[in-house]
């Protein structure tokens, strides 16, 4: 079994150790897994080459871990809850033995369909069991799973499906989100028309909603499993080989295709998982991330079974049918541990607490915030309001490129402290260096957090294109991986993450690249070109707002409908091309965009203004348009509500 750190005093003895004799440390924690062949060795390579690796040797499955490990022992525990989004809907139980049962039979499919060994599988799915189902059997065959969140538009689907070459798609018919119908095999069809790597779309009916199919290309879960063998042997992978991409924005570019592998990811997130929610046999586990994002991937499957826990799934969205419907989750599962988005928190909060009434949340233990920096308000309003003031809260740190958490308390045994992320995992080596890259060695110290050793589950590569992850990553400070958020370390050596220093947005607790959005933006016919900047929102923690410049002149008369009209296809551009989640809070049209003399528009102007703060531009005179300033100043003054 993996070890459980269940004290602070361990928690520092196991910190310093794993930093002086960080190969034991890991090997020790590693040999509580199920390996093939054991490494030969623990950890090589480093920052300076990019060329880090884990357990170099080993050979293993990650999903005999995840599944066949627990047979002997617990086979008809539940590994999965699922509560459909319709509250009328009879939810789903999968054993141990169940889900191992389904990922066999789907590891048949796979095999069957020709799919081996380094293919490349996108997966397009509503949360549903089958989700899970499917990106476990990739991993069983040896291929490497490619999820693409279901909010995501054809385009952007599309684009991650060239990227990585995929050869398979699994979707499903549709789904409802709330009261909305979700057509993703409408969207899928969309997206194929330029994907000829796929070969066959495998479709899950969850709607029964009308589709079109495709004869010799498309084909039913439903009929593949039919006739599936239930007798899967896990095909045995090497500690280094892939087992998904995750396709992420940042700030420059498409959103890149973070790879990470099988040995090191697999140790480090059931290592984490056990230890900052310090789960136990019994407990049912929700986080509320989808599985399309690294937190779901990490914390909502791979995590909880690779520990034996109890995971719970949800179809639906926080406030359907109403606000109390994650409450009446939770009481109707018993949560022990909850883990969701500050910006939930907030959305709650901001309902009053009426949802609240009537809800039993007396099972909960332990509660966990992710994705975002959390603000005092909201941090003690989950404490007093859900946690009833005695459940722990860990703020968990971390990102897409991390694997799993970096930076957090470990719940109920390290101190926590509102808004902190506190301290480093085990393995962790956090460093704080200003914009020239000079190490903040005070302990009271702000500015570019970096991280100085590799810890196992660190992203290996982007996908196909490793000198891109060694300038995003590895270059701004040499020797360090440098993770693009600020923060800062208190008196107590506590870290706060204050956000990103980059071109990077958090909407809501997703990650969109500005020059995602502005390339969307830029590709509806009338604009010239375009500017997006976050600005802090009450709920949503950011928010995007955009600056365009528009081609022709319009009839005075009409011009105000003009703009109005040409806002509203922005933003819809913007959700059909990246995708919902991406749109523009507020587009202003304007005559130009504040540039540097070598053409580099200025963003950090423009920010400032959006934000309310047009007194906080600095110096404009060197600026190749120092006039555009005030007539950005004076149209955004204009439309802000007076103070
Ligand atoms: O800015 C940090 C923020 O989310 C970014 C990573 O986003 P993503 O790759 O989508 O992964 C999100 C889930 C792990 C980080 O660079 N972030 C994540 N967790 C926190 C956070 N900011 C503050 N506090 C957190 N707990």
């Amino acid at each position: 079994m993996i070890s459980r750190i269940t004290s602070y005093d361990q928690y520092k003895t196991a910190y310093e150790r794993s930093l002086y004799d960080a190969d034991n440390f890991w090997a020790e924690v590693a040999a509580g897994y199920h390996w093939r062949k054991m490494w030969d060795r623990v950890h090589s390579g480093g920052f300076e080459k990019v060329d880090y690796k884990w357990f170099e040797g080993a050979r293993l499955n990650i999903t005999v871990n995840c599944l066949d490990r627990h047979l002997e022992s617990f086979a008809d525990k539940t590994a999965i809850i699922w509560e459909p989004n319709d509250p009328d809907e009879a939810g789903r139980r999968l054993s141990y033995r169940e889900l191992h049962r389904e990922v066999c039979k789907f590891s048949n499919v796979l095999k069957q369909l020709g799919v081996t060994k380094g293919d490349t599988v996108c997966i397009y799915m509503p949360m549903i069991p089958e989700l899970a189902v499917a990106m476990l059997a990739c991993a069983r065959v040896g291929a490497i799973h490619s999820i693409v969140f279901g909010g995501f538009s054809a385009q952007s689907l599309s684009g991650r499906i060239q990227d990585a070459e995929c050869k398979l798609l699994i979707t499903a018919d549709g789904f409802y989100r709330g009261d909305k119908a979700v057509h993703l095999k409408n969207m899928a069809d969309e997206a194929l028309q330029d994907c000829p790597s796929i070969k066959n779309v495998i479709i899950y009916r969850r709607s029964n909603a009308e589709i079109s199919i495709m004869a010799g290309r498309d084909l039913f879960w439903d009929q593949l499993m039919a006739s599936a063998s239930d007798q899967h042997e896990a095909e045995i992978m090497d500690a280094e080989d892939p087992l998904f991409i995750l396709y992420t924005s940042g700030s420059t570019g498409k959103p890149k295709g973070v790879v990470h592998t099988t040995a090191g990811y697999m140790v480090y997130v059931g290592y984490t998982f056990l230890n900052v929610f310090q789960y136990r046999e019994h407990e049912v586990y929700w986080c509320t991330a989808d599985i399309g994002w690294i937190t779901g991937h990490s914390y909502v499957v791979y995590g909880p079974l690779l520990n034996g826990a109890t995971t719970l799934m949800y179809e639906g969205i926080p406030a359907y049918p109403d606000w109390s419907r994650w409450w009446k989750i939770i009481s109707k599962y018993s949560v022990d541990i909850f883990y969701t988005a500050p910006t939930a928190i907030r959305s709650f909060q901001a309902q009053g607490e009426e949802h609240l009434q009537g809800a039993d949340l007396s099972s909960l233990r332990l509660l966990g915030s992710v994705g975002e920096p959390i603000n005092e308000e909201a941090w003690e309003w989950y404490h007093r309001q859900i946690g009833k003031e005695h459940c722990p809260i860990v703020d968990t740190w971390w990102q897409t490129e991390t694997g799993g958490i970096l930076i957090t308390s470990l719940g109920g045994v390290t101190p926590a402290k509102p808004s902190f992320a506190t301290l480093p995992f085990p393995g962790i080596e956090p460093v704080i260096v200003d914009t020239n890259g000079v190490l903040q060695n005070d302990l009271v110290a702000e500015g570019n957090l970096c991280i100085r050793r590799s810890w196992p589950g660190q992203a290996r590569t982007v996908y196909k294109d490793h000198d891109r992850f060694i300038k995003t990553y590895f270059t701004t400070y040499r020797g360090m991986y440098f993770t693009g958020d600020g923060c800062r370390r208190d008196d107590d050596g506590f870290y706060r993450i204050t956000g990103r220093v980059d071109d990077v947005i958090k909407v809501s607790g997703h990650r969109i690249g500005t020059a995602e959005v502005e390339s969307a933006i830029n590709e509806h016919p009338d604009v010239v070109e375009s500017a997006v900047v976050p600005i802090p929102h009450e709920i949503k923690g950011e928010a995007i707002i955009a600056f365009v410049i528009c081609r022709g002149e319009n009839e005075a008369t009409d011009q105000a409908r003009a703009m109005q009209q040409l806002e509203h296809e922005v933003i819809q551009t913007v959700s059909k091309t990246v995708g919902p989640i991406a749109k523009p809070e507020k587009v202003y049209m304007v005559s130009g965009l504040p540039k540097t003399r070598s053409g580099k528009i200025m963003r950090r102007i423009l920010r400032k203004i959006a934000e309310g703060h047009p007194d906080q531009t600095g110096d404009i005179s060197t600026l190749l348009n120092p006039e555009i300033v005030d007539e950005i100043k004076r149209m955004v003054a204009a439309s802000m509500p007076a103070k």
